[in-house]
């Protein structure tokens, strides 16, 4: 596609809505609340704020450079500016086809919960919500969803990146914000909440400092805002010329924190008012959460309301990195936009399948999660920061984050200190701290 012809959001805000969709989603529902009450409470929240400020806004600052600088999908961007270093791109793609081995699994399992609560079998049926959540593990509804989660993807990227993905991420984060408000402000007045906060919001300072403990908050920040695997790189392939790109990071880092933070009030207070046990991952929100709407006055009602709020979430999530598919199949393919974009959801489905079903006893989920988050992310985005600071003609990163000076002020000359010394060596210190 040439420059010109090359499709584009809208205004600043709506670019902020949309980078924030992209990273707003299971990661902030779901893995954060879990991921901060095992491994220091608070403690973990600071270190998970200081993993955003120091690698997560640097490197998502270096991928929108790279992106809104060649216009192109990521492994075009990465090969335009040097041949050498295109295995980037290729990583980033590697990255988002393992994310969507699971991630539309997990998604699909709020549909059927949306659906059970709608209906009313949720709180009708006799089994208890373990039971329930069993049985629907062992049928094949789970891949079922998966499959309508993927399809309900597809329809919105291939109408385009205006009138899909934009209009879809207008509609949907605000409305994701304003359910999420609603939903703390609720749980403030069950009984037992206080427990709840207290055990959210404890500081582990010992926990929280150890090397495992802030990979995992850098896994978390760049799993969660969408960086290390050329996501962001295509994003900002749309984005206009003079968008000042320091602000839209800052943006979207806050708004991420904010429903991180959120999600932590909503479910840990909940969790103990029902006197149950904050357990792990999936059956935090799937099992524990149906436990409490069960006491609360219309459970149907609040229960659908919240499994609305995890797919929209989750949609404008899958959207963007069916669009890192979309754009590199469709561009280096030389495909047509819905050609690309039916390719992607093919092989989507084609994993998916393979992690519902499990090949060689293998756990797929587990597997992709710590790959992606935990190793291909925070090395993409190392690599990334080297890139752009080391191997770039000097000062194309100020150039780029100032629009050629015009958007100057005191915290690029910090990025860019950050992003040439302090990021990547922070990033390899803590990998290999990690695995030694
Ligand atoms: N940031 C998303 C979440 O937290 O759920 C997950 C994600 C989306 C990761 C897009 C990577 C990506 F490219």
């Amino acid at each position: 596609m040439s420059e010109n012809k090359r499709a584009s959001f809208g205004g600043k805000l709506s670019v902020i809505l949309v980078a924030a969709g992209s990273a707003i989603g299971l990661g902030a529902l779901w893995r954060f609340p879990y991921i901060a009450g095992k491994h220091g409470g608070a403690a973990f929240l600071l270190v998970f704020l200081l993993s955003v400020l120091v690698v997560g806004i640097p490197a998502m600052l270096a991928e929108f450079a790279i992106g809104r600088k060649t216009r192109k999908n990521a492994v075009g961007a990465f090969r335009e500016i040097s041949k050498r270093w295109s295995w980037l791109g290729y990583s980033g793609v590697l990255c988002a086809l393992f994310i969507s081995g699971y991630y539309y699994l997990i998604a699909g399992w709020s549909l059927e919960y949306l659906v059970s609560s709608a209906t009313g079998l949720l709180y009708n049926s006799s089994l208890p919500f373990t039971e329930q959540f069993n049985e629907f593990q062992g049928s094949y509804r789970p891949l079922i969803y998966g499959i309508i989660f993927i399809l309900m993807t597809y329809f919105i990227v291939s109408r385009g990146v205006e009138k899909g993905i934009e209009k879809a991420s207008n509609v949907m984060m605000p409305m994701l914000f304003v359910i999420l408000v609603v939903m703390a402000v609720r749980v403030a007045f069950m009984p037992g909440a206080m427990d709840g906060y207290r055990f959210f919001l404890s500081c582990d300072f010992a926990e929280a400092f150890k090397p495992e403990t802030i990979m995992m908050a850098i896994g978390q920040a760049f799993f969660s805002l969408s960086v290390g695997m050329g996501c962001m790189v295509t994003y900002a392939s749309y984005f206009k010329k003079d968008n000042n790109m320091v602000s839209t990071s800052l943006n979207v880092s806050l708004l991420t924190l904010a429903v991180s933070v959120l999600a932590g009030l909503v479910i840990f207070p909940a969790v103990f008012s029902a006197g149950l046990e904050p357990t792990e991952g999936p059956s935090l929100v799937f099992v524990t959460l149906p436990e409490i709407f069960k006491g609360m006055p219309l459970p149907s009602l609040w229960s659908a309301i919240f499994f609305l709020l995890v797919i929209l979430a989750s949609l404008t999530s899958t959207i963007s990195f069916h669009e890192v598919l979309t754009a590199y199949t469709a561009e280096e393919f030389k495909l047509s936009r819905k050609g690309g974009a039916l390719v992607t959801t093919g092989i989507s489905i084609a994993l998916s399948a393979v992690t519902f079903f499990g090949l060689f006893g293998v756990d797929f989920f587990t597997l992709f999660d710590n790959v992606t988050a935990n190793m291909l992310m925070p090395l993409g985005a190392m690599f990334t920061c080297v890139f752009v600071m080391w191997f770039m003609k000097k000062g194309f990163m100020r150039e780029e984050i100032t629009n050629n000076g015009e958007c100057n002020n005191r915290v690029v000359g910090v990025l860019l200190f950050m992003l040439r010394f302090i990021t990547p060596l922070l990033i390899f210190y803590i990998f290999i701290k990690n695995f030694l």
